[in-house]
């Protein structure tokens, strides 16, 4: 009896010292005790769903006793997923962790509205202070507090396209606007669509970058800053360069399910260009199974080369998460090279840390990489960094009616207007 103690007691202080000396056995540990359930809300269905599936089947293997819940509502840059979120969020019926964009989208809706815990303790708890850029891990803070995780780093302005097919139409991707309408009229007399569009968010899209070129990074940056007005005559000028673009577009676009259908018309050869983030390169890697370069090609969207219009995905903890350890589990995993590791090379984005290892990413997502170090650095509009949610709630309405109108004078003021709105607002 005593010496079985006594081995008792020797395995017991043996397992203690393991798990105090490895960080990982005790998380393994602790996993090992959660149980119950944990949902995850975002809007990665479908087409977008191979990376996510990555990291929750990465979370089932460490937390074997969880039953994790695959809540998602499809809809490109969240615009179905985001009115469901509000309506449960308002409703008392929180997921346990949700997709929210770095920025203005979650720092001026739900850290506003009280609705979300502060991760400070995770960030802490996780030595997480240098693992991102600082200027990252400012857009997720304010009052002195963090909000919620990033998972990557996505960038908007690029042009999609398939070499063969430019190669068989006898044009290369354009560099600036001017130069695509060159290259575009060349293209409409072969018969091929020269820009692909999809519906009103993904205009919104292709305008942000039309409005960066027009502008450059820091004229950009001002107009959402309220340093420059949305009437001013360099604004106007974009609008009059996205109007003749959109000369360019298939007459459908309203009619696209969504921006992958936009894209699925390179592939098919119907159009040669797109401009959209980089998902994209996830989507002709998992969808496609095309490689960069000789599947597919990019470049910066035109007249945007050397800036960087990012955006980045996170998730937080609300307020009354049902399962809040099992929650932090999963922010745990959303934060470490491991989890980044696996979801953003299926996903065409770049790892947020700053330790990722690129040897695992295509060379697509490489450049990009080298990119985020060397560019300019600018918030994406569309997905939420640089305006809040009652912004870009509506602007995209006002890009659609133009693109009837044609009436710049008119839909500047209406722009203006509601910026001073959103301004009041906050
Ligand atoms: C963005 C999101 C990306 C991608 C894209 C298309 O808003 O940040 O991760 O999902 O929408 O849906």
């Amino acid at each position: 009896m005593r010496t079985s103690k006594r081995i008792l007691s020797a395995v017991i202080a043996l397992m203690l010292a393991v798990i105090a000396l490895t960080g990982q056995s005790t998380v393994s540990a602790r996993n090992a005790q959660l149980s119950g359930k944990l949902e995850i809300f975002s809007w990665w269905a479908g087409d977008e769903a191979p990376a996510l599936d990555a990291l929750l089947s990465l979370y089932k293997t460490q937390n074997p006793n969880v039953e994790v819940i695959n809540a998602t509502v499809a809809g490109g840059s969240g615009v179905n997923a985001k009115a469901v979120l509000k309506t449960r969020m308002l409703g008392g019926t929180p997921p346990d962790s949700f997709q929210v964009h770095a920025g203005q989208e979650l720092i001026g809706t739900w850290v506003v509205a009280d609705r979300m815990e502060p991760l400070d303790d995770l960030f802490k708890s996780e030595g997480w202070d240098k693992t991102f850029p600082e200027g990252l891990t400012a857009l997720l803070s304010s009052d002195g507090h963090i909000w919620s995780v990033p998972v990557n780093i996505h960038r908007a302005n690029l042009m999609w396209f398939i070499p063969d097919n430019l190669k068989k139409w006898g044009v290369e991707a354009p560099k600036t606007w001017d130069e695509f309408f060159v290259v575009a009229e060349k293209l409409k007399a072969a018969g091929v669509t020269p820009l692909a569009l999809g519906p009103a968010w993904t205009q919104q899209h292709l305008f942000e970058t039309v409005l960066i070129s027009s502008l450059g990074a820091q004229g950009y940056t001002d107009l959402f800053a309220g340093k420059m007005k949305w009437t001013d005559d360099k604004v106007k000028a974009a609008f009059t360069t996205y109007a003749k673009i959109l000369t360019y577009t298939n007459t459908d676009a309203n009619a696209l399910s969504d921006w992958d259908a936009a894209a699925a018309m390179l592939v098919d050869g119907k159009a040669a260009f797109q401009v959209m983030g980089d998902w994209e390169a996830g989507w002709f890697l998992t969808k496609q199974k095309l490689e960069p370069n000789t599947g597919y090609g990019w470049s910066a969207a035109p007249g945007t080369e050397g800036t960087f219009d990012m955006l980045s995905d996170s998730f937080g903890l609300p307020k009354g998460a049902p399962d809040r350890d099992n929650a932090l589990a999963w922010l745990k995993l959303l934060g470490s090279k491991e989890g980044q590791d696996a979801f953003n090379p299926l996903k065409g984005s770049i790892a947020a840390r700053l330790d990722s290892d690129l040897s695992l990413y295509s060379v697509y997502s490489q450049s990009a990489a080298a990119d985020w170090k060397s560019n300019v650095i600018v918030g994406s509009l569309t997905h939420g960094a640089i305006a809040p949610e009652s912004f870009t709630g509506k602007s995209p309405d006002l890009l659609v009616a133009f693109a009837q109108s044609g009436d710049v004078d008119a839909t500047t003021a209406a722009f203006q207007e509601l910026a001073d709105s959103t301004t009041a607002a906050k």
